[in-house]
């Protein structure tokens, strides 16, 4: 079987430059749906939700379940007779299952979980080591929903609270039809006593919240923030138009006393503008997973963003500083629909009163009416957050978690593709002065296509992965993974040795050592170090030179090389020679858009016809030799044959490589 030429491009090409993950480790108790994963650092522990268990695992090795110290199961048991019950009103025994919906660690060590049980949420304080209940759970609504595929949040505060009293804040979806969407605080409980009623937001007022779909909520300081997608109040279109938001409230707001009661009177939201700036800027307007980074001075939200759900999406990475934010709440316009049906229009600033909404104050109950009847018409900023450049941009992908790690005053972004099972790396930083720098690192290939539920980061060591069978555990380094110096320069992971021309996990040692380029500073000694590579193949066959970088060009002896219908560039920066002959050999060079270097590739097109291996031994080399450099077996094996084809008048060539026979003696 001949695969004709564009059939194996089009390999070439799809399997791009994404490297492949090897998990170091992996834990599995059946396909039970590992839907939710919490790091805990200081313990050690990386817990993890699936159906009808809790289990917690020693975070440095998910498969290690020898010891009671390391590992724990904690059955969910439902009520039988509830369960039956929960089937028997037409939800599915998946639905009807136990499942960890929200789980956080308090300070005192201890954990609170939110399960559902046969869809009636419960809440329980268990035992860090042992997950035992510590408490008797109780049923709770509003924190937690019974529903799994809705998109909601919540986040456990635990100091900042009225009284002082640690509670959750969440943005949810309730109501017989779900049609109900809130951001809501329950009851404060001190002594088994309600101390302070509920808190909510309207949900029967658009403005507020108009069909939102939470991503991510945080606090910070004295507030609480929600990042959402919702449908545009303020955007006059008859289609329907999503913007992405951000939203605040103060951790202490007790509500109104006659307007607003148990209502947040702190209420206030802006747009999210992650856009490629232009004349007309392109708006990334879906908002689909969001990450938290603090800093010295500032803490910056990390979000990744796509177009509307169309057979055209496009996906971007932006960030958010919390100072813009909180500046633009604090200092910001509003924004007031003067009445339903007419545009909307920035408020002047002289009728904002003095008590200006989205401030917090010491007791929102002695708030004035009037002053309370202006924040429930007036909660939106005329400005968006700025979210900068995209730091990534791509075509036709959805983007969807992100995770951000913090190594030496560096960012790495982590940001899960799920159509092409992979996560993208890209390193971002800031540079003395105020320009901000990104660098895309590379492109990994989880090696399980399961449907992937959660990804969790242990900073500086590891990701982890939660799909329906199992949880796979992944070095955040994967230097391995840079053929080039410079890509491995820029890896706050990495750095380069140059006698070995490869890329090693960074220890501190390699900043004075000699003969190391540990960082992006030193990455201007790379230009002298392109990795050069001998390359040999056979007239006709075909070879793909990868490179590994996206802005880069390719030279031939020197000369730029021009595309022709055997030299073909592929998306990922590499080049595909088709067909070769004799003539193409010499010296190929991937360059930087700067002319550094980046690979050369030495190739030789043998056409010494027949001095090829004569025996079993030097044909299995070879052709392990052809492995190692193709991507699957299908693109080794059809090299094979080809090469067999064109070679089949050599003498000598073993009965057992005669064409037909080959498939029982590859070896992969
Ligand atoms: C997990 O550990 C067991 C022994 O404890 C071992 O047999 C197995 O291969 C390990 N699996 C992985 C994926 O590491
Ligand atoms: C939740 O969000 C995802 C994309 O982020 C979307 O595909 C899905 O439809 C949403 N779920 C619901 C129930 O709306
Ligand atoms: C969003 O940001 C872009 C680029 O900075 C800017 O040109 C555009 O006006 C902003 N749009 C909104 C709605 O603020
Ligand atoms: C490869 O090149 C040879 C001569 O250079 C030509 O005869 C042959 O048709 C080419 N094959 C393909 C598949 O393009």
């Amino acid at each position: 079987m001949w695969w004709p030429p564009f059939l194996l491009l089009i390999l070439i090409v799809t399997t791009g430059t994404a490297s492949l993950l090897q998990p170091d480790n992996i834990f599995s108790a059946g396909r039970i749906e590992y839907r939710k994963l919490l790091v805990d650092a200081k313990s050690a522990s990386l817990y993890v939700g699936a159906r009808d268990h809790i289990f917690r695992l020693w975070i440095y090795n998910v498969n290690d379940t020898s010891s009671e110290s390391l590992y724990t199961d904690r059955e969910l048991k439902g009520d039988p007779e509830e369960t039956a019950e929960c089937e028997r009103s037409g939800n599915s025994p998946s639905e009807c299952a136990s499942w960890l919906r929200l789980l956080f660690v308090q300070s005192d060590g201890s954990l609170l979980a939110c399960t559902t049980q046969a869809m009636r949420p419960h809440i329980a304080k268990l035992d860090a080591l042992t997950m035992r209940d510590r408490e008797i759970p109780q049923s709770i609504i509003g924190v937690c929903s019974p529903h799994h595929n809705l998109n909601t949040t919540a986040v456990f505060v635990e100091f900042g609270n009225p009284d002082g009293l640690p509670t959750i804040y969440s943005g949810i979806r309730t109501g017989l039809s779900l049609e109900n969407h809130l951001i809501y605080r329950p009851p404060l409980v001190f002594n088994n006593k309600e101390v302070h009623s509920s808190m909510r937001t309207i949900y029967t007022d658009s403005k507020w919240l108009n069909e939102p779909q939470f991503v991510g909520s945080y606090e910070v300081g004295q507030y609480v923030y929600f990042f959402f997608r919702e449908l545009a109040v303020e955007f006059e279109n008859c289609g329907r138009t999503v913007y992405s938001r951000v939203a605040r409230i103060c951790k202490n707001d007790l509500g109104g006393k006659n307007v607003l009661r148990q209502v947040f009177t702190s209420y206030v939201k802006a747009r999210l503008n992650c856009s490629i700036s232009s004349q007309f800027p392109f708006y990334f307007d879906h908002i689909q997973s969001v990450y938290k980074v603090a800093s010295e001075s500032d803490t910056f939200f990390y979000a990744s963003f796509s177009t509307a759900d169309s057979p055209f999406v496009a996906s971007a990475v932006c960030h958010f500083s919390l100072n813009n934010i909180n500046r633009l709440f604090d200092t910001g316009l509003f924004s007031e629909q003067p009445s339903v049906t007419s545009a909307w229009i920035q408020t002047p600033p002289e009728q904002v009163p003095n008590n200006r909404p989205g401030q917090c104050v010491s007791d929102s109950r002695h708030t004035s009416d009037a002053d309370l009847h202006f924040a429930k018409s007036h909660l939106l900023m005329v400005d968006s957050v700025p979210g900068g450049e995209p730091i990534i941009h791509q075509r036709d992908v959805q983007f969807s978690t992100i995770l951000v790690d913090k190594i030496d005053n560096k960012h790495v972004i982590f940001v899960y593709v799920p159509s092409r099972s992979e996560i993208l790396k890209i390193a971002h930083w800031r540079e003395s002065g105020s320009s901000v720098k990104s660098f895309h690192l590379s492109n990994l290939k989880l090696p399980f296509s399961d449907k992937v539920f959660d990804i969790s980061l242990l900073s500086n060591e590891y990701l982890f992965v939660a799909d329906e069978a199992r949880v796979s555990q992944y070095r955040v380094s994967q230097c391995e993974a840079h053929y080039d110096c410079r890509r491995c320069a820029f890896d706050p992971y990495c750095s380069w040795n140059i006698a070995r021309a490869m890329c090693f996990t960074k220890e501190a040692i390699h900043s004075t050592a000699v003969g190391w380029i540990p960082d992006a500073n030193s990455a201007d000694r790379c230009s002298s170090q392109a990795k050069s590579t001998d390359v040999k193949i056979y007239p006709g066959d075909a070879t793909h030179l990868r490179c590994n970088s996206e802005a880069s060009s390719w030279t031939f002896e020197k000369e730029p090389i021009e595309q022709n219908e055997r030299l073909i560039s592929t998306v990922g920066g590499g080049l595909v020679l088709m067909n070769a002959t004799v003539t193409d050999s010499g010296v190929y060079r991937c360059q930087a858009s700067d002319g550094t270097p980046i690979v050369e590739y030495r190739l030789i097109v043998d056409g010494e016809n027949c001095a090829q291996p004569r025996t079993l031994d030097q044909f299995r080399s070879v052709q392990r030799e052809w492995c190692k450099k193709y991507d699957n077996y299908k693109e080794s094996l059809s090299k094979w044959q080809n090469w067999h084809e064109r070679n089949s008048h050599c003498p000598r060539v073993p009965e057992q490589f005669k064409a037909g026979k080959l498939n029982s003696n590859v070896v992969i």
